[in-house]
Parts: structure tokens; C-alpha cells; sequence
């Protein structure tokens, strides 16, 4: 694990893109052998939502990119940065955060992906706060945006009831000396079999045998990534809040990565966070890997639960086996 310290660095405003679409556990169960019942009691979600065939993730993080600079008060133009994080990207490559900089009218930024699994959103923000506290950008433009509902084998009841699609922006700047991030990240490379697509890199392109086979889905040993998740995550937000010095009493919103509300439930409470802590958003969309922080972010803010000088604890963990968890302050102005 590695713990870090960025001064002068504030997320400045969080923008948001949901597809209209909403896929019940009701709907899912009238063609998978799946019920409600199952689903909600197990994980949680009641329902998520669905990407148009024609949207793909950069399409979500331009709304999500555009909705952010808008209430952050900046043009396109500002942005010297922006770091993407999905787990499904567009493509393999070009980089999702070149096609967004670029439809965002910010083509003079720098623009780059992580992959970090559904850590990628705390991996992209420590990457902008690195780069803004060095003093060599002003502006980033951080994104996790998700269409993973393309990447899912929708026969595989295992997984494809999990997850839904959305994207989320955080504009971040430069602030004040005292705001502070702090981070702890790691990832256990060891995990891989337990959290993966086999198909479609260069270990195993596409090939017929790999359609077939269906190769090109999510792969997931569920009650693996509960045992890391529970354990590791409760772990690193102890280590972090002991690097900023902070207790659980002194953070305002607990915001964890939306995978299972047994999950969370689990870590709020060896923690010892209250449900008025809590931010949670999985019941209506799912696990939304990169984006679920940042939607959850903009919810707490849009019901005025986050506010100015709101101290708040983000925990992300997924696919690597990886983890990302910060802590920091929200600064309006
Ligand atoms: N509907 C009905 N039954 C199901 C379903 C379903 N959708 N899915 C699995 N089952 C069945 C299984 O087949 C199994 O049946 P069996 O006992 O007859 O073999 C039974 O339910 C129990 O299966 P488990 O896998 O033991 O169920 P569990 O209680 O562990 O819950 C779950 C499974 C929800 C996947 C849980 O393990 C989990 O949430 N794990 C964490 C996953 C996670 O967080 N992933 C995201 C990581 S973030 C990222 O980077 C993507």
C-alpha cells in the first residue's frame, strides 16, 4: 500500500449523466433464472440503469465533464488535465479521456486513462491532486464513467444483475494550503483470476473460439471479492483516517464504493459510521463501478447532505484486486 499527502487541491464541483433507462430486478427476472427477492436481500439493488446502444462511456462523461465545468464556473479551455477511470472503457485504446477532452472542447489538455477497477475514480483523483499540488497543472477534469452493462454476460445471473451504467465529473483545482487530500492506494495483483474480461487484450485477442466461449464478459468469483472487500477496504480507511489525523466522528459522509449494501453495511459498522454517515445510491443504480462515488457525491449534494467544508471518506475497490480510499474536504468557494 502506498499512503500519500497533497495540500492545495479541492474538488471544486461534481457533475453527473444517468441514462433514462431503468432495468428492475422484476424485469431481469422474467428472462434469467433470478428473482427480487434474491437480488435485493443479496446485494441490495432494486434497479439500474441502461446505456442507449448508441451511448458508450465518453458520451455519458461529456454530459457528466460538461454539467461539473458548468457549476465549477469554468470553460473547456481551463481544464490543463483530464484522467478517465472505467472499467469498460470506449476502446482499448485511444484513451476515453481524449475523446471526451476533445468533444469537450478541451483538446489542449493533457488526457489519459486509469485502470484501477472500480478503485479507478479515488486512482484518477490522487493522479489530479498529485499533478495540481506539484504545481504543474492548475485544472483537472476527473471522470468515471461506466457503461458496463455491455461488458456483462447477460446469462450469467452471477454478475449481470449486479451492475448498471452512468458516468460522474469532478472538476479539480488548486485551493488554499489547507486543503488537504489524503490517500491510501494498493492493489494485489494476485486477485486477477478472481475479477477479469480473459478476451480482447493481446494474452487472448478475439477470435471465434473466444466469442464462443464468451470470453469477452466479466468474469467474477463473488464471495472472493466480499472477503477482500470487507477486509481490505475497512483497512485502508483506518489507515488513511490516521494519516489525516482524523477519527470517524470528525468525517461528515462516509461514500464507499456501491458494489453490495452488505458490503458497506459490513465496513460502516466495524468502522463504526452511523446510517446518517452513510452515502449509498446501489439501490436504484446498481454497482456502477468508476462512476458510483461521484454519483453519490452529487446526490449527497443535491439533497444537502455535502456541504461547504464537509469532511468526507471515499472508498473504492474492485478489479486489480485494487483499492483507493482519500480523505478530504469539500470547498464551495
Ligand atoms: N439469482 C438467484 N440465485 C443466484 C444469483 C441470482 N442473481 N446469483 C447467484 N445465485 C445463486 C448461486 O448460484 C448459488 O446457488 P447454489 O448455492 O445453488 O450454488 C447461491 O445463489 C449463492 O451464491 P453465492 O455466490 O454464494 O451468493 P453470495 O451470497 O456470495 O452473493 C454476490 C453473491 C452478490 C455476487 C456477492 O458474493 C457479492 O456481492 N460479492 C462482491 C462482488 C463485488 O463487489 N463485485 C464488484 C467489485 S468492483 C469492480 O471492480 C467490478
Amino acid at each position: 500500500m502506498t499512503r500519500g499527502r497533497v495540500a492545495g487541491v479541492a474538488i471544486a464541483a461534481v457533475g453527473v449523466s444517468l441514462p433514462e433507462r431503468a432495468l428492475s430486478n422484476a424485469e431481469i427476472s422474467l428472462t434469467l433464472d433470478t428473482s427480487d427477492e434474491w437480488i435485493r436481500t443479496r446485494t441490495g439493488i432494486r434497479e439500474r440503469r441502461i446505456a442507449h446502444p448508441d451511448q458508450a462511456p465518453s458520451d455519458l462523461a461529456v454530459e457528466a465533464g460538461a454539467q461539473a465545468l458548468e457549476r465549477a464556473g469554468l470553460r473547456a479551455g481551463d481544464i490543463d488535465l483530464v484522467i478517465s477511470s472505467s472499467l469498460v472503457p470506449d476502446m482499448v485504446f485511444p484513451a476515453t479521456a481524449a475523446i471526451v477532452a476533445d468533444r469537450l472542447g478541451a483538446g489542449a489538455a493533457g488526457a489519459f486513462d486509469v485502470q484501477a477497477g472500480c478503485a479507478g475514480f479515488v486512482y484518477a483523483l490522487a493522479a489530479a491532486a498529485a499533478f495540481l499540488g506539484s504545481g504543474m497543472y492548475e485544472t483537472a477534469l476527473v471522470l468515471g464513467a461506466e457503461v458496463v452493462s455491455r461488458g456483462l454476460d447477460w446469462t450469467d445471473r452471477s454478475t449481470c444483475v449486479l451492475f448498471g451504467d452512468g458516468a460522474g465529473a469532478a472538476v479539480v483545482t488548486q485551493a488554499p494550503d489547507d486543503a488537504v487530500f489524503t490517500f491510501d492506494l494498493g492493489a494485489d495483483g494476485a486477485g486477477m483470476p478472481f475479477l477479469n474480461m480473459p478476451a480482447g487484450g493481446a494474452r487472448l485477442p478475439a477470435s471465434e473460439q473466444t466469442v464462443r466461449e464468451r470470453q469477452h464478459f466479466l468474469k467474477m468469483n463473488g464471495r472472493e471479492i466480499f472477503r477482500f472487500a470487507t477486509r481490505t477496504v475497512t483497512d485502508s480507511c483506518v489507515r488513511v483516517l490516521e494519516q489525516a489525523g482524523l477519527t470517524v466522528r470528525d468525517i461528515d459522509l462516509f461514500v464507499p464504493h456501491q458494489a453490495n449494501l452488505r458490503i458497506i453495511a459490513h465496513v460502516a459498522e466495524r468502522l463504526g459510521f452511523t446510517p446518517a454517515q452513510l452515502v449509498t445510491n446501489l439501490e436504484r443504480f446498481g454497482n456502477t463501478s468508476c462512476a458510483s462515488i461521484p454519483l453519490c457525491l452529487a446526490e449527497a449534494q443535491a439533497d444537502g447532505r455535502l456541504k461547504d467544508g464537509s469532511r468526507l471518506l471515499l472508498a473504492g475497490f474492485g478489479a486489480g484486486l485494487a483499492w483507493g480510499t482519500c480523505v478530504t474536504t469539500w470547498r464551495t468557494s
